[in-house]
């Protein structure tokens, strides 16, 4: 029987708080659903987050209800034994095995939702469900709350309070505890040790995709299931594109190399990038533009501490990397000006980070009511400033044309200030430069 990666205790202790925050109200969540990718095969499948983060259980068509201070609390709907599905397709674990190895208080098969959803959620004023995520579920929802509707009989009554189950955990999700950053640190670790191998493996002549396979093997070896998000592993002016993911080109001499990677491990995901020359040394034009964006992002770095504003924090580096783009000549008046026509965007078209958890953009609010939020002790992010000046820019001066740098770092809040758990990787010019003279 196969068993499940963590242990269930953490999940039971986590639903447990989630209940206590429910206020009364039911929370519904469904599984990810499975995803075609051409005629009978489908993609490889990972668990919605959500899910995971409250049962560790990774099987598709499952459901999981929360009922605050009833019996049963937890309730779970997955699929049945199925020894013909099974010989074909894999272990399920079924009903009882779910009850037993989560530690769920009741569970049932899927296609008994209606039946008994339809009792268990009787009586409750509000349902905490994330809509539009997974179509066969929200049909489901939509029968039931008619059903309800329906059970009730002529009272006037509209349909039961629906709200949005992805906000409501996001917050939770948002500060990580001992087990998450654990296993956030572990991601990290091994995103940071892929990213050394690569540095070691790059010189001119190899092929985006090579390097790629290099850090996908470190990932493998590790412990990681897979990746947080496609890899960009992109050489020369492919860097100016932010999300370049066709990673085949070849290398070469004289050319950065941007590679934005990161493994999952236990379902969080560590968020990296490094730039650093094909041939081992920076030219110039590079080091002028590398050197600039690396010093904003240790100042950014060495500003964070409980209570800024994340908002400032994108402030911030646009105003330096403004500054910076001054400094280059790739935008020239007055910087005031330059900001407020937003053409400092053509060059950093994107923000200066964003929380990092389960999901590489993780949950979680960034603004509450209108008002920025500060940064509080577990909170996790990415710093990761960059500059992109594409190859057919005749604006740009020409020897920084085709040169696209972000450097980005994971972190977590502290008491006092905050850890950087990516620092394993270099990304100072002598560092990587001494680090690659070898290769
Ligand atoms: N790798 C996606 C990002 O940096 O946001
Ligand atoms: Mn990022
Ligand atoms: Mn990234």
């Amino acid at each position: 029987m196969r068993k499940s990666t963590e242990n269930a205790e953490i999940f039971k202790k986590r639903r447990k708080k989630i209940i206590e925050g429910l206020n009364g109200a039911a929370l519904i969540v469904a599984s990810h659903p499975e995803q075609v990718r051409n005629d009978d095969v489908h993609h490889d499948y990972r668990q919605d987050s959500n899910m995971y983060y409250l049962t560790g259980f990774e099987e598709p068509e499952s459901i999981l209800l929360l009922r605050p201070g009833k019996n049963p609390e937890s309730v779970m709907f997955v699929r049945k034994k199925d020894v013909e599905r099974e010989t074909w397709n894999g272990f399920r674990f079924g009903p009882e095995g779910t009850k037993s190895e989560f530690l769920i208080d009741a569970v049932y098969a899927i296609e008994d939702f209606q039946k008994e959803s339809l009792e268990l959620l009787k009586g409750f004023d509000e349902v905490y469900y994330r809509l539009f995520k997974n179509k066969e579920a929200d049909l489901k929802i939509e029968e039931l709350l008619l059903n309800l509707k329906r059970a009730y009989g002529r009272s006037g009554y509209g349909l039961m309070t629906v709200k949005d189950a992805d906000t409501f955990l996001g917050e939770y999700r948002l500060k990580k505890d001992e087990n998450e950053l654990e296993n956030l640190k572990r991601a990290c670790q091994i995103s940071a040790e892929a990213h050394v191998a690569a540095m070691k493996f790059t010189k001119p002549g190899v092929n985006e995709r090579q390097v790629q396979a290099v850090m996908s093997h470190h990932f493998y070896m590790s412990g990681s299931a897979r990746v947080g998000y496609p890899y960009i592993v992109a050489s020369g002016n492919n860097a100016t594109t932010l999300h370049y993911n066709f990673n085949d080109q070849e290398c070469k001499k004289g050319d950065l190399l941007l590679i934005d990677a990161g493994a999952e491990y236990n379902y969080f995901s560590g968020d990296i990038t490094r730039t650093f020359p094909v041939s081992g040394k920076f030219t110039e034009p590079q080091r002028k533009v590398y050197e600039g964006v690396l010093k904003i992002q240790k100042e950014l770095i060495a500003y964070l501490k409980p209570g800024v504003f994340f908002k400032d924090l994108h402030e911030m580096g646009a105003s330096r990397l403004t500054d910076l783009m001054l400094e280059l000549g790739l935008v020239s008046g007055r910087k005031d000006d330059v900001m407020k026509a937003n053409q400092h965007r053509k060059y950093y078209p994107h923000g200066i980070g964003h929380w990092l958890g389960m999901d590489v953009h993780d949950a979680g609010l960034y603004v509450i009511k209108g008002e920025p939020r500060p940064i509080e002790p577990g909170m996790c992010f990415t710093i990761e400033p960059g500059l992109y000046i594409p190859a057919n820019d005749m604006t740009a001066p020409p020897e920084l044309r085709g040169i696209g740098v972000r450097i980005e770092d994971n972190i977590v809040i502290t008491n006092k200030g905050c850890e950087v758990l990516t620092s394993a990787v270099p990304k100072e010019i002598d560092e990587i430069e001494k680090l690659m003279a070898g290769n």
